[in-house]
Order: C-alpha cells, then sequence, then structure tokens
C-alpha cells in the first residue's frame, strides 16, 4: 500500500494537537483514506525545546530540507504569521505539495493568490481550521449549502474573547485574569492582541464572505472592533437590560455591496448565541434555500483545531491515492460489527 510522508511546520498548540492525532488515526489510515501515512518531519525554531516533545530525528530548522524532500506530499502549516509562512506554501506548491494550513492572518489577506498558485501547480490547498476551529463551517458553506444564495452570516467566531466575556459576565473575573487562562488553555494567538482587539474575528469574518459571497473580502473590508473598552460595569447593565455582551461578526451581502463587520454587540438573554459559553463558536448561516442554519462547537484549542487540520488531510489523502470517498459501496469502506441492542 502506498505511504504519503506529512511534513508540520510549527509544533506549538496546534502543531503539538495535530501530530497526537496523526499519530491516534494512524493505525486507520489505510480503511479511512486508502494510504498508510507516516509523519516525516516538523519545522521548529527551538530543537532543544522541540525535542522534549517529539524524537529529534523527527525535527528540523530548515524549512528548505522540507520542501526539498520529494518524497514528502502533504505540508501541514501551523506556524502562523504572515511570512515566512507565505514564502514556505508558495514554495510548496512549486515543488508540487499540497498544503493543509490554519492560517487566517495570511488566508484573509493573500487567500485567492495562495489558491491560485495551487491550482496553477496541480495541488490542493484546504483550510478549515482557519475559522471557528473544530467546527465545520467552509466545507459545508462550500458544498452542502453550494445550492443557496447566501445572504447572511452571523456568529461568535473569536474562542479568547468569548471566553473572557463569560468569565467576566458568569464569574466576575477581572479581563485580564481571564485572558491570561485563555492564553494558558492554547485558545489565544501568539500575540492576543488580534484577539481583543478583533481582529482574528475580523480575519475569520473576510474567510466566510470570500466563500459564502463568492467574492474577495479581506481583512482590511472588515471594520474591526474588540473587546478591551468593555468594563465590569458595562457588563452590569447590560444584565440589568437583560442582555450579554458578546463580540460578533457580521457579514451580508446587500444590494449595494458586501458589508462586514467585527463589534460587541448587546444580546438578549435569551438568544441562541447568549448560551454559546467560554471558547465555543456559533456561526449562523441565511440561505435562501435553506433557511438559518447553524454551526456549533469548539472554537479553538489543541485538538478541536486539530480535528479540522486532520480532516482536511484525509480529504487529500483520498484524492491522493483513489479519488476514494469513504462512502459505502467504495472500495476504502470499512464497515464495522453491528452490535445488537440487548446482547
Ligand atoms: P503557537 O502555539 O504559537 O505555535 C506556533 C509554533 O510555530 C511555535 O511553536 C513556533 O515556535 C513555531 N514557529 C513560528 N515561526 C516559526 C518559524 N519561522 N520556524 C519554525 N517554527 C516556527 O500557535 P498556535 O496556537 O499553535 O497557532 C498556530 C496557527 O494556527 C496560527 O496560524 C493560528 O492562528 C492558527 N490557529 C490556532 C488555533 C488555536 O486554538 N490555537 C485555532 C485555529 C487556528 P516557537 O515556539 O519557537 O515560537
Ligand atoms: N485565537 C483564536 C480564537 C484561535 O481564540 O478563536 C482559533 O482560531
Amino acid at each position: 500500500m502506498k505511504k504519503v510522508k506529512i511534513a508540520i511546520l510549527g509544533l506549538g498548540t496546534v502543531g503539538t494537537g495535530v501530530y497526537k492525532l496523526l499519530e491516534r488515526r494512524k493505525q486507520e489510515m489505510p480503511s479511512k483514506a486508502g494510504v498508510e501515512i507516516e509523519i516525516a518531519k516538523i519545522l521548529v525554531r527551538n530543537l532543544e525545546k522541540a525535542g522534549k516533545k517529539v524524537g529529534r530525528e523527527l525535527l528540523t530548522d530548515d524549512w528548505r530540507e522540507i520542501i526539498g524532500d520529494e518524497s514528502i506530499s502533504v505540508i501541514i502549516e501551523v506556524m502562523g504569521g504572515m511570512e515566512p509562512a507565505c514564502t514556505i506554501i508558495m514554495e510548496a506548491f512549486r515543488a508540487g505539495k499540497h498544503v493543509v494550513s490554519a492560517n487566517k492572518d495570511l488566508i484573509a489577506s493573500r487567500g485567492k493568490e495562495l489558491l491560485e498558485a495551487a491550482k496553477d501547480n496541480g495541488c490542493d490547498f484546504l483550510f478549515e481550521a482557519a475559522v471557528a476551529g473544530g467546527i465545520p463551517i467552509l466545507r459545508p458553506m462550500k458544498q452542502c449549502l453550494a445550492g443557496n444564495e447566501i445572504t447572511d452570516i452571523m456568529g461568535i467566531v473569536n474562542g479568547t474573547t468569548n471566553f473572557i466575556l463569560t468569565k467576566m459576565t458568569d464569574d466576575g473575573m477581572e479581563f485580564e485574569d481571564a485572558l491570561r487562562v485563555a492564553k494558558e488553555l492554547g485558545y489565544a494567538e501568539s500575540d492576543p492582541t488580534a484577539d481583543v482587539e478583533g481582529y482574528d474575528a475580523g480575519r475569520k469574518v473576510a474567510i466566510l464572505a470570500s466563500i459564502a459571497f463568492h467574492s474577495r473580502v479581506v481583512f482590511e473590508d472588515v471594520y474591526t472592533e474588540g473587546i478591551t473598552k468593555i468594563s465590569a460595569k458595562d457588563i452590569q447593565y447590560a444584565k440589568e437590560l437583560g442582555c450579554d455582551i458578546k463580540l460578533l461578526g457580521v457579514a451580508k451581502n446587500t444590494d449595494t455591496g458586501i458589508e462586514a463587520r467585527v463589534h460587541p454587540m448587546l444580546i438578549p438573554s435569551g438568544h441562541p448565541l447568549a448560551s454559546v459559553k467560554d471558547a465555543f463558536n456559533a456561526v449562523f448561516v441565511h440561505g435562501d434555500a435553506a433557511d438559518d442554519a447553524m454551526f456549533y462547537g469548539r472554537g479553538a484549542g489543541e485538538m478541536p483545531t486539530a480535528s479540522a487540520i486532520v480532516g482536511d488531510v484525509i480529504d487529500i489523502l483520498r484524492d491522493i491515492e483513489w479519488r476514494c470517498c469513504g462512502r459505502i459501496g467504495c472500495s476504502c469502506y470499512r464497515e464495522l460489527p453491528v452490535k445488537a441492542i440487548g446482547d
């Protein structure tokens, strides 16, 4: 059976989750995807620090070694930031490698160029993890809701700020203390300014709007306002009004153009979005045929994000070997024994 070699760029919160989940699923890959897999290399900055997590022989601090290795077919970019991530991904496409990324900063500003470069080189570029962590949202919009004209998207798309607002509202925690815990739990960006100022949510709204409205919406098109000015007093006033404060992302396809924004809003406490707590996310999508659909789940953190990434990797693996689908009737389908109730 064919063995596909995979490289991971970055071994932080998400990279570590991806490494663990690929190792956990390794034995099942032949039945899930029709191929065996091997994690061949992991790019890190500090070999000594990373050597405490995985075998030293897997590590490199030179990305050219990965791109130059013809036996590696799939690259998982979880290092974040614009550069050198952008250059490495472009070089990966030129070398004919498929790429999975969680990097919303990059995709929200250069997604179109990256997708074109992938296409020009016959490669896949998937980034389900870039929006709302473990929640399937990009592929459902591209595929399951493709028959709709999507007009509205609204939701909570940043786990860190939702965690902070939840802790301030329900536990009376101070902003700084809640942010510290969000960092410890692996929800926050390496520079949490992106979370608390609404930039991270703005990037996700740009990606969602681009896909939903078949348009090019970049981060700079999105109005952003974060939660740094929200005080305990604001939260108390909101409570007195029977409301919660949530950081919402909104994108609308109107007759006069696309409107995209992120800012704190008052939500009646009985509204479904008010019950989205901690680092959970929720996204409402309105289509002309499906009407309203809501997607809910864990929006950040090591394993939920790894879930979205490994899903993308399996999609690519199925394509590499068999154009295989995992559906009943296909040779990739593995039937599990069904236990009769009462046995
Ligand atoms: P992180 O914990 O900071 O991990 C990033 C890792 O990449 C770090 O270990 C860092 O090394 C390494 N790195 C950065 N630049 C590098 C370079 N030039 N060469 C080699 N290694 C490099 O961040 P994360 O939370 O895992 O996030 C990674 C990506 O996933 C980001 O794009 C983020 O936006 C995205 N994402 C994160 C989440 C989440 O819940 N955390 C969810 C969805 C998407 P050092 O340790 O030496 O700095
Ligand atoms: N920092 C991001 C958040 C990670 O808190 O939502 C997930 O994209």
